[in-house]
């Protein structure tokens, strides 16, 4: 795969250049990994210095700030200041972008600017050959989804376009899929002939912050369960990848949403923390979500009849992440003369702010009676989940022109389809306390054994 011979980069001056874009750069100078012109695009009147002022900014506040590193990066950094409506903009990228073959556009600005700023690039002659990174949201729906792929596709082929999940980046979210497939015990029991059920839980503890007019638009659902957690989910059901090339792995994740029949209504509690109503840019009589719980399925072989239950807020009792597998119970205790119930095994997939995977078993507690305790086998020697930040290993990865952990159109196309009738106001928002699991009504939706809760039932 040919590299790309240089980054222009829409929205410099913008809130995920801060805190993201520029500190994964720096990272990648630090390691030699990127020495390529870096054209920095804004429209906000900065003078280089001023440019170079942000970018020391956000090492400093967002990164690990280093002199040398900070040197090699404002040396590859050239910038293009402009309305991204003008055109005379992007004349002055082309001369910029000299004699580059293969440049890579990020654009980190709001989808809206999307079409105008493809249609330029293509104008000018600033897309021929090039890729493209785009970030979430990939619309609000399936429509405005297939519109935003169409303005892409105007100028870029699906092989040059890469969109940004940063879930598929974390280190934690690879280690569950090589542990699935790198694990001969596993595979025998990862069916629906072993395990009950998969609870997939995405707590916050904290409120939508500084974000509240995004938020108030997009809502859980679309936020995190759309992408996020239907990645997650994707990569817990998939069947192994195969073949060679980079498609294996998405073609995988394609078909477990293919086989996920749409999410029923029923089958979703939508819940609204107790006073997000009065977060800025937020309407007084709001119906957005901050708590989602789901059931959904997926009509395969291996998982007919499994709930995976996802749920995702803000606003709850901790920040974590987990995927939570329930095995069925043996037959019957009664062989053992076993006191009491006996507890299901289960296999937990600690995916933040630590990284871990613990399996529970039963074991005899001591004592006259045949009473079971239920003890954790855990592997918690794993890389922190901060190893290689997720912004670093996609823009090196797109950058190298390797598309496997970026969203493929028909998944974006098949996530839309999967939540298409649970969006907006579908169901009734229930309030739920700041701090608390959400509404009591998500626990209609879930089995005998109940929610999971991250950092509370642990054994
Ligand atoms: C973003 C959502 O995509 O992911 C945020 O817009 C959410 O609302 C964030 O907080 C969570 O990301 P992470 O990496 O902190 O788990």
């Amino acid at each position: 795969m040919e590299s790309s011979d240089a980054l222009v980069f829409f929205g410099a001056t913008g809130n995920l250049a801060h805190k993201k874009i520029f500190p994964a750069l720096a990272a990648l100078v630090s390691r030699d990994q990127l020495n390529i012109p870096i054209i920095a695009v804004s429209r906000s009147g900065d003078t280089r210095e001023q440019l170079l002022e942000r970018v020391r900014n956000s090492l400093t506040e967002h990164g690990d700030f280093n002199q040398d590193t900070f040197d090699k990066l404002s040396g590859l950094i050239r910038q293009v200041d402009g309305d991204y409506a003008d055109i005379n903009t992007f004349r002055k990228l082309k001369d910029e972008l000299k004699d580059a073959k293969r440049p890579i556009h990020y654009l980190a600005i709001p989808p809206s600017l999307f079409e105008t700023v493809i249609d330029s690039l293509a104008e000018v002659g600033c897309a021929a050959n090039a890729r493209v990174i785009v970030e979430k949201p990939f619309g609000r729906d399936l429509a405005s989804a297939r519109e935003l792929n169409a303005a892409l596709h105007k100028a870029f082929d699906e092989s040059s376009v890469f969109r940004i999940d940063h879930y598929l980046g974390k280190e934690a979210i690879l280690g569950l899929s090589y542990f699935r497939f790198a694990n001969t015990f596993l595979e025998p029991i990862w069916n629906r002939l072993y395990i009950n059920s998969v609870q997939i839980t995405m707590a916050e503890d904290f409120g939508v912050e500084s974000r509240g007019a995004f938020y108030e638009e997009v809502g859980a659902i679309r936020d995190v369960v759309q992408n996020h957690m239907l990645q997650v989910l994707a990569m817990v059901a998939m069947e192994p990848p195969s073949g060679r090339g980079t498609e294996g792995l998405r073609d995988e994740k394609v078909k477990v949403l293919r086989a996920m029949p749409p999410i029923l209504p029923a089958d979703v509690v939508r819940g609204q923390y107790e006073g997000y109503r009065n977060e800025t840019g937020v309407k007084p009589d709001s119906t957005t979500e901050t708590f989602v719980a789901l059931k959904a399925q997926v009509d395969t072989w291996r998982w007919s009849g499994v709930p995976f239950y996802i749920r995702a807020g803000k606003g709850l009792a901790t920040t974590a992440m987990e995927v939570y597998v329930e095995l069925r119970n043996p037959p019957t205790g009664v062989q053992l003369g076993q006191v009491g119930v006996m507890a299901s095994n289960s296999l937990r997939f600690r995916l933040s702010p630590d990284v871990s995977i613990s399996l529970s078993a039963n074991v005899k507690a001591p004592g006259e009676e045949m009473a079971g305790r239920e003890v954790e086998l855990s592997f918690n020697d794993m890389p922190s989940a901060d190893g290689l930040d997720p912004y670093e290993r996609l823009l090196g990865d797109a950058i190298d022109g390797d598309t496997t952990l970026f969203t493929r159109e028909d998944f974006v196309d098949e996530a839309w389809k999967v939540v298409a009738n649970v969006l907006g106001d579908a169901t009734a928002v229930h309030p739920y306390f700041r701090g608390s699991w959400g509404p009591e009504a998500s626990d209609r939706l879930i089995g005998e054994g109940g929610w999971h809760n991250p950092n509370e039932n642990d054994a």
